[in-house]
């Protein structure tokens, strides 16, 4: 039976458990993208708190496709020398750490990159600016902009990297019917719209060679962004295998709708545990690449039953351990009490601000005792 404390591999790396941070943008990275002193050591102390593997928040393979700010870049290779200060941090630590390579598409923010932004098709953003719509010459781009980027992580001394191709990005945007509306080979069928996806991942895997960890992050299924259904993602999670993908994250816009409602009023998510379990038993019927879920998962007991029941491989956390960097320790050591996290998503309003990252819970519910004592 799999369990989750016992060393695994991807691509021969050895992980020590199979716990994985699933990538978070911090609001660390300088102004322009350089990873900092502070974002190492947010980084680092996931790798001490006992994390298998950590994966970097997503990092912009071309400026026009900076989504947030303060998000860490790789379009440069100036930017090397900082990132491997990082990497060489965690190894110390006796970690393990992949970049997310992402570009936003349609949602970058162009206020930021000051250039029009691009997309699989003609679309209005959330401040209603309109994309361009991508020629074959701009695909063509973009997948040299991931190689790239990933020949660049390598040299960071990152393990290995992960393609963001979910959460409505621009990856995504190609593979949501509602996004991509091109009547040539990359529009249409699945097969067209997960083109550009293979593309990317080919360049990535021809330009890093055989033993480079290539991972992906796609939609369990689109819920609020887009129409892509449980069986676009089984489809794109087989054409991904055949062509050699090392690991494949499940995930979903669910927590962008819990987002936006509970940012705004700080509610906790009510949702249960593991938001896509449902659609990763289906994954599993099918699929032999190993699978990443992620998703909601808080308690250790849930934890465990995923990785022993054989619901997924690896279990990925991400507001849980911005709440508790060393809670996967905690769990090892026996105190395997619940993840105090409620998902509520109020740690990213002070990273917006340029305050970086951290959980305000506990903050919170400070203020609300204050308040009910009035
Ligand atoms: C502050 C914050 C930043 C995030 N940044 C990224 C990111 O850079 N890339 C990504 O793929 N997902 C990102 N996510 C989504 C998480 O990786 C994860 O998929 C989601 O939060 C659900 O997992 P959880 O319930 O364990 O938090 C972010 C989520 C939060 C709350």
């Amino acid at each position: 039976m799999p369990e989750l404390f016992e060393s695994t591999k991807i691509k021969g790396l050895e992980i020590k458990n199979r716990f994985i941070r699933s990538a978070t943008w911090t609001g660390m990275a300088s102004a322009s993208g350089y990873c900092t002193e502070k974002l190492t050591q947010f980084i680092t102390r996931l790798a001490q708190g006992g994390v298998g593997l950590i994966i970097t928040g997503h990092a912009f393979v071309r400026r026009d496709g900076q989504a947030a700010p303060w998000q860490l870049a790789i379009d440069s290779d100036d930017l090397i020398d900082d990132l491997r200060k990082m990497t060489d941090a965690v190894h110390h630590a006796g970690g393990k750490v992949f970049m997310q390579l992402s570009h936003a598409g349609s949602r970058a923010d162009t206020e930021l990159t000051g250039i029009k932004a691009i997309g699989p098709s003609i679309q209005r953003n959330a401040k209603g600016i309109e994309c361009r719509a991508m020629s074959d010459r701009d695909i063509e781009e973009i997948a040299a902009s991931f190689g790239q980027a990933a020949v660049r992580a390598k040299l960071a001394g990152f393990d290995g990297v992960q393609i963001h191709a979910g959460h409505g990005y621009l990856l995504n945007q190609f593979l949501s019917p509602r996004h991509n509306d091109r009547s040539d080979r990359y529009g249409g069928k699945i097969e067209n719209r997960a083109r550009i996806v293979l593309d990317v991942y080919h360049k990535i895997r021809n330009d890093t060679g055989d033993a480079f960890p290539v991972i992906i992050k796609i939609n369990s299924q689109d819920h609020a962004i887009g129409e892509f259904v449980v069986n676009d993602m089984l489809d794109l999670a087989t054409l991904l295998q055949t062509a050699g993908i090392d690991a494949i994250e499940l995930s979903g816009d669910r927590h962008h709708v819990n987002r936006s409602i509970s940012t705004s009023e700080g509610m906790a998510s009510t949702e249960k545990e593991v938001y896509y379990a449902r659609q990763a038993k289906l994954y599993k019927e099918k699929m032999i690449t190993p699978l990443i879920l992620v998703g909601g998962i808080r308690s250790f007991h849930i934890a465990k039953q995923i990785v022993n029941d054989g619901v997924a491989d690896y279990v990925s956390l991400c507001r849980p351990l911005i709440r508790e960097p060393a809670l996967i320790n905690r769990w090892k050591s026996g105190n395997v009490q619940k993840s105090a996290c409620i998902s509520d998503n109020l740690c990213i309003k002070p990273a917006l601000q340029g305050r970086g990252l951290h959980c305000v819970a506990e903050k919170h519910k400070e203020i609300n005792l204050v308040s009910k004592r009035h």
